[in-house]
């Protein structure tokens, strides 16, 4: 399977009358934003946000690259997400619907949503949580989770939200980065079936946690936990004696709403800083324009909030623009392979948006389970996370989307907050390319000096409105990881190409990033963890091409004098990393050599390391320090097979 989608495919696949026909956007976007992108964005801001004071600048460009948008303008995310809509006639309309793995449904009204925002706002501001006072997450997929984020938002309290599938000791890290007052969680949730025990994991990194004052936890899957006097409290019994309404604070566009934590090159996460005013433009003009949301829609976007696409397109942009929006708590295979068509039919989903690596996987099922169930009512398809590769493409495009569904494959990233490159409805698509960037966008293709060439590094040429404005805590990281190589572009840290329609083809990381199931993983932070074991010497991570996760986790492990590559030893390692980082980061293959291949100034040629893996024959090696070193791992590795 070509999972880099290397081949340029040619296939192209226009869309139908009645699509372009209905469709939100239209030509004249581009040209719209092409004459005055300036003005494009100015137009975005004043129709899709109620801003409590107008700003007087859409682009302070003064101190590059610390960019402001929408200069001294004041709003409220949670005012914009609820207040606006259940003040209208959409009150009774559904804003978020809810199924768990055990069957369990609820139902949000804009309405009831506004009344639960605004309590546990209350009750937050009750435990003392101030407008600027960092407040962490660590939940599951549940309406609570999206209350919480509304009511963080509502204060002004920036939130850092933790994907539950990491470990305690990452939460910890988070914790501590963020200088969080405050954690949110819940008991567990369930995982095929068992409850997963969230609160457990959550009181472990909480030992050393110095920031936290209070716990607030939500009963859920009703599994035993510890409450600790003093520090932990029930949701509901704070909901019990809230108040009804927390007037929204006044904040201003440049105020920090999130920071979310990714993995970069180095071993540290970086926490990376959102702020209000511009993300809540480009979010909804995004998702207005490339999701095509109808006011009758259901929408669904099978991202964990835990990631910046749950943030941005299961939560802000959804019920910003008054939207119904489904989220789902629980494995896509439980009781059976075909969850998560059955609840598609059920629930009446006319947009779905979800990852290659999910794709892959149901194609790996088969055909049957989708079968199985109606979905004719989808209308609008999307992909994110990995470049998709056109076999998953045609799949997903025949199976799902009937062959009358456009697919929106959308490339962004936690950093850009929102959609870059992305096909509106209208646009001729091609398997496996995000095609062209958004109106208002700049991007290009270029090589190691800035020029443009078809095939090279990905940049973007100018600011944005969703974009990052630092990494939380270290404005220098910020300069030097994104603007430090092409100067006044910004880097993404991908490789692109771009074919003959001018339709950019990105080909995924060229930094130490690894990108295992759509999520981001640095290699620096799996070798940290393999080093901390009293076994290692030395780690050397890389990511090996996987049919289904795109790619999979390889660690070429030095052992020191003494020790043994046994088996329980490979074991042992596995584990740890997942203790230290979380499930998704355990090596698939743990390979044990006694040297690693380095260039002359030290570093670590993972290339060629990757060549090994995956099998292919060795590249050019004149610059490795000690190319013997190479022979013997290969030898390791042929023996290994
Ligand atoms: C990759 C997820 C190709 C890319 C929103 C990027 C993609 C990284 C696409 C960001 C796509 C995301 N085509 N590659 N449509 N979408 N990527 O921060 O390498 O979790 O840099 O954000 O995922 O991952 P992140």
């Amino acid at each position: 399977m070509d999972t880099n989608a290397n081949a340029i495919e040619n296939r192209v696949f226009y869309p139908s009358e009645e699509v372009v026909k209905n469709a939100n956007a239209t030509p004249e976007l581009y040209e719209e934003a092409k004459k005055d992108r300036l003005g494009f964005w100015d137009r975005m801001a004043k129709e899709l946000v109620t801003w409590f004071e107008p700003y007087d600048k859409v682009l302070d460009d003064s101190n590059p690259p610390f960019y402001k948008w929408f200069t001294n303008g004041k709003l409220n995310v949670s005012y914009n997400c609820v207040d606006r809509h259940a003040k209208s006639e959409k009150r009774n309309k559904a804003a978020i619907c809810y199924e768990s793995e055990i069957g369990k449904k609820v139902v949000l009204t804009y309405g009831q949503l506004y009344r639960e925002v605004n309590m546990f706002a209350s009750a937050l501001s009750k435990l003392g949580v101030k407008k600027g006072d960092r407040v962490c997450l660590y939940m599951p997929m549940i309406p609570e989770a999206a209350i919480a984020m509304l009511a963080c938002t509502r204060i002004g309290a920036p939130h850092s939200i933790v994907f539950g599938g990491f470990s305690s000791d990452s939460l910890r890290d988070r914790i501590n980065d963020a200088k969080a007052k405050l954690v949110i969680t819940a008991d567990g949730n369930f995982r095929r079936g068992t409850p997963f025990p969230l609160k457990k994991n959550a009181d472990e990194a909480l030992k050393e946690t110095p920031t936290v004052e209070k716990v607030v936890v939500v009963k859920n899957a009703g599994n035993e936990v510890e409450m600790v006097e003093g520090r932990d409290v029930w949701y509901h019994d704070i909901m019990a004696t809230a108040d009804t309404y927390y007037e929204p604070e006044k904040m201003d566009a440049e105020d920090m709403l999130f920071i979310l934590y990714t993995s970069g090159s180095t071993g540290k996460p970086k926490g990376v800083v959102h702020t209000t005013g511009g993300y809540l433009v480009q979010t909804q003009a995004t998702l207005k324009y490339v999701f095509d949301l109808k006011e009758t829609d259901v929408y669904w976007c099978t991202a964990d909030i835990g990631w910046i696409t749950g943030h941005s397109y299961v939560v802000y942009a959804p019920l910003a623009l008054g939207m119904t929006t489904f989220m789902y708590d629980g494995t896509i295979d439980y009781p059976d392979k075909d969850r998560m068509w059955d609840m598609a039919e059920r629930w009446g989903v006319n947009v779905f948006y979800t990852a290659p690596t999910a794709i892959r996987t149901f194609m790996k099922w088969g055909t049957e389970y989708p079968k199985k169930h109606d979905l004719s009512q989808i209308r609008l398809l999307g992909t994110v996370g990995e470049p998709i590769n056109p076999e998953a493409w045609m799949w997903y495009y025949e199976n799902i989307g009937g062959g009358r569904c456009p697919i929106m494959d959308t490339w962004w990233q936690t950093e850009t907050g929102a959609f870059m490159i992305t096909p509106l409805p209208i646009t001729p698509l091609k398997p496996g390319t995000a095609t062209v960037p958004f109106p208002g966008i700049e991007v290009d293709v270029v090589d190691e000096n800035k020029q443009p060439t078809d095939r090279g590094y990905l940049v973007v040429k100018s600011p944005w409105p969703s974009m990052l404005r630092t990494i939380y805590g270290d404005d220098q990281r910020y300069i030097d990881q994104y603007w430090k190589r092409f100067g006044d572009y910004y880097f993404a840290g991908d490789g692109a190409k771009r074919d003959e329609m001018g339709y950019i083809w990105v080909t995924g990381r060229v930094d130490d990033v690894l990108n295992v199931s759509g999520h981001r993983l640095g290699t620096a932070e799996i070798e940290s963890a393999l080093v901390e074991c009293a076994e290692v010497a030395e780690a050397a991570v890389i990511g090996k091409k996987h049919d289904v996760k795109g790619e999979s986790v390889c660690a070429f492990v030095i052992l020191k004098d003494g020790f043994e590559g046994t088996p329980e030893l490979v074991e042992k390692l596995r584990k740890h990393v997942g203790v230290k980082i979380g499930p998704i980061a355990r090596p698939d293959d743990i390979i044990f050599t006694a040297a690693l291949p380095k260039t002359r100034s030290g570093k670590i040629m993972r290339r060629l390391l990757r060549d090994i893996a995956e099998g292919r024959a060795l590249g050019d090696i004149t610059t490795l320090a000690d190319p013997g070193a190479m022979q013997e791992i290969a030898a390791k590795y042929a023996g290994k097979e």
